[in-house]
């Protein structure tokens, strides 16, 4: 397995597989890879020739120091998760913060068509500017033919491809099922974290949110809303920070169901200083 810590040698690479007639993958991941990020890996060989995985913790899209300094850092584990599935056509982009950045942290400037006002970028303020910022760039610097983006990350999915449409970057965008744990629990880099109680606690999250589902199919966006907000007073492990239900495809709150629409539930939680999120489509 391929695996380079600087753009220029990974584009040198890149470019002769792609001279040789191959159809580029990418997955873009902050590592600490776990059986969902494997999930797009193997999705990617499945849809491409050669699959790119970048592995980079992004200090840009951190809205909180103490979050981008406990996020976990595994590389080497990461590398050998990798080798389990394919060792001759993935290779490893994993750059210096200094690499992609140079010496100060800059952040680009997005409109994202209103996608950003709610949800992760309502309550992490320039989070998605770090995120458009660091995926334009490997976009750029990558150019894959291919790239993909779980559904874990929804609001995120549906911005990169508003970014892609936006600044026309050529790259197709694929969006991947949610992976889970056993109990439900969507599994995330952040779930090591948990202590024992908050880990048997977390399942509560897709629980809540395929009753929630249930409850949809008769009731109104508002009464769930409420009715989900009452099961999280009663959680002692678990705070809710937000619970919406949205438009699919404009990520606009819903106020009347209309039949022709198509909706989803978003949630975030903290269990302790660990913050968790997930979502599922309603119909
Ligand atoms: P990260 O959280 O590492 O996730 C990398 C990719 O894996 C994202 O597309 C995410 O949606 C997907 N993923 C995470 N958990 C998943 C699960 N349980 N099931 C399916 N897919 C899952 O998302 C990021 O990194 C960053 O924002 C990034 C795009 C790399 C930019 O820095």
């Amino acid at each position: 397995m391929d695996i380079f810590h600087h753009s220029r040698q990974l584009r040198k690479h890149v470019e002769s597989i792609r001279e040789a007639g191959s159809i580029i993958g990418f997955v873009p991941t902050m590592g600490a890879l776990h059986e969902g990020h494997l999930s797009l890996v193997k999705t990617a060989l499945k849809n491409t020739d050669h699959v790119v995985v970048s592995i980079f913790v992004n200090p840009t899209q951190f809205n909180s120091k103490k979050d981008l300094e406990t996020y976990p850092r595994t590389l080497d584990a990461d590398i050998s998760l990798l080798k389990t599935i394919d060792s001759t056509n993935i290779s490893v982009y994993a750059p210096s913060v200094k690499d992609i950045y140079g010496t100060t942290l800059k952040t680009e400037s997005f409109d994202f068509g209103g996608l950003e006002d709610v949800m992760e970028g309502a309550y992490r303020k320039g989070h998605f500017d770090g995120v458009g910022t660091i995926v334009k760039h490997l976009f750029e610097s990558i150019e894959p033919d291919k790239a993909f983006f779980g559904e874990k990350d929804y609001q995120q999915l549906l911005i990169i491809k508003h970014l892609v449409k936006h600044y026309k970057l050529g790259v197709e965008i694929i969006g991947c099922p949610i992976y889970r744990e056993e109990d439900g629990l969507a599994m995330s880099s952040r779930n090591v974290r948990l202590s024992g109680q908050q880990r048997k606690a977390a399942p509560f999250i897709y629980a809540t949110l395929k009753t929630a589902k249930h409850k949809f199919g008769t009731k109104s966006a508002k009464y769930v809303t409420e009715w989900v907000t009452n099961q999280f007073k009663k959680q002692e492990f678990l705070d809710l920070e937000y619970f919406l239900i949205a438009d699919s495809e404009t990520l606009k709150p819903v106020k009347r169901k209309s039949k022709n629409r198509s909706y989803r539930a978003f949630i975030a939680v903290y269990a302790g200083d660990v913050r968790l999120i997930d979502n599922i489509a309603l119909n």
